[in-house]
């Protein structure tokens, strides 16, 4: 299963991305989450210690590696280079473990557009498809809020697409751009989450802004989680209702991809 969590800045896509992985680390999954976002803190939401989190180097930052992996000459253009990059190494090598999720943080490739492909590109799509997964295992995308960043190849190899919206229009304008990017690039799996929920009229707004686009629940508006962030450890530790609504999204998420095959 791989799921990557996208939508409007701010909305509450690395707080999801961290509690489903926890959440699938005790459900026994062998877990993988990718921070795709720059601007990386889905360590913080998983509960990763300061020490391990201040030491993690974005994989796209290690341009020695890259240029040995995929012969190329840093900074020359027009080059040839190998778009099979080894990487099976990657994952044990630059990943870190701690409470049964493993982390990479992938950091971030400027693209000159769609289709442009350049030696870092190769080597992170190279590495997301060599991330294919086993029964009982689990990878879980954090994206870059918003839409640009949906050609790349980080996005392109999931089975399903959680966008988070809150009870407000500009996330669910997101949610309709995200849409149709993801259909562009071939995701059929495409689901909405509402987060910061404060009463139900807010679930009936997003249930009728959603359209045709199945909404899998809703978490609710918690200040656990934001005395998480403030302290900086996960909302998995603090909110014992995350937790249990996050469990009934998975439910609902497995079920849905069940019956679509
Ligand atoms: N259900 C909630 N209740 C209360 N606060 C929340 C909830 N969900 C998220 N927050 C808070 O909202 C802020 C943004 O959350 P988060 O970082 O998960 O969003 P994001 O979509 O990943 O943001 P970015 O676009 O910057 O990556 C954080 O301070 C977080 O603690
Ligand atoms: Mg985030």
């Amino acid at each position: 299963m791989r799921i990557a969590v996208t939508g409007k800045g701010g909305v509450g896509k690395t707080t999801l991305a961290g509690v489903l992985a926890r959440s699938y680390a005790d459900d026994g999954y062998k877990v993988l989450a990718v921070d795709a976002d720059p601007d990386s803190n889905l360590a913080s939401a998983l509960g990763f210690p300061e020490e391990i989190t201040e030491k993690i180097v974005p994989l796209s930052d290690m341009k020695d590696l890259i240029a040995q992996r995929t012969e190329a000459k840093p900074g020359a253009i027009g080059q040839m280079f190998k778009l099979n990059p080894r990487v099976d190494d990657i994952p044990e090598k630059y990943c870190v473990t701690h409470n049964n999720v493993t982390l990479l943080v992938m950091g971030t490739v400027k693209e000159g557009g769609m289709g442009c492909i350049c030696p870092e590109h190769a080597f992170l799509k190279a590495l997301m498809s060599h991330l294919i997964l086993r029964t009982n295992e689990a990878l879980i995308l954090d994206m870059e809020a918003g839409i640009e960043h949906l050609g790349r190849a980080t996005a392109q190899s999931v089975d399903a697409f959680l966008v988070v919206v809150e009870p407000g229009k500009r996330s669910i304008q997101t949610l309709k751009a995200v849409e149709k990017l993801a259909r562009d690039i071939g995701i059929k799996n495409i689901f909405a989450v509402g987060n910061k929920i404060k009463s139900p009229e807010e679930e009936t707004f997003i249930l009728d802004s959603c359209g045709d686009i199945p909404v899998l629940g809703f978490m609710s508006h918690d200040e656990n989680i934001m005395h998480a962030d403030r302290l900086g450890v996960s909302p998995y530790e603090r909110s014992r209702k995350i937790i249990l609504e996050v469990k009934m999204i998975k439910e609902e998420l497995e079920s849905r991809l069940r019956t679509s095959g």
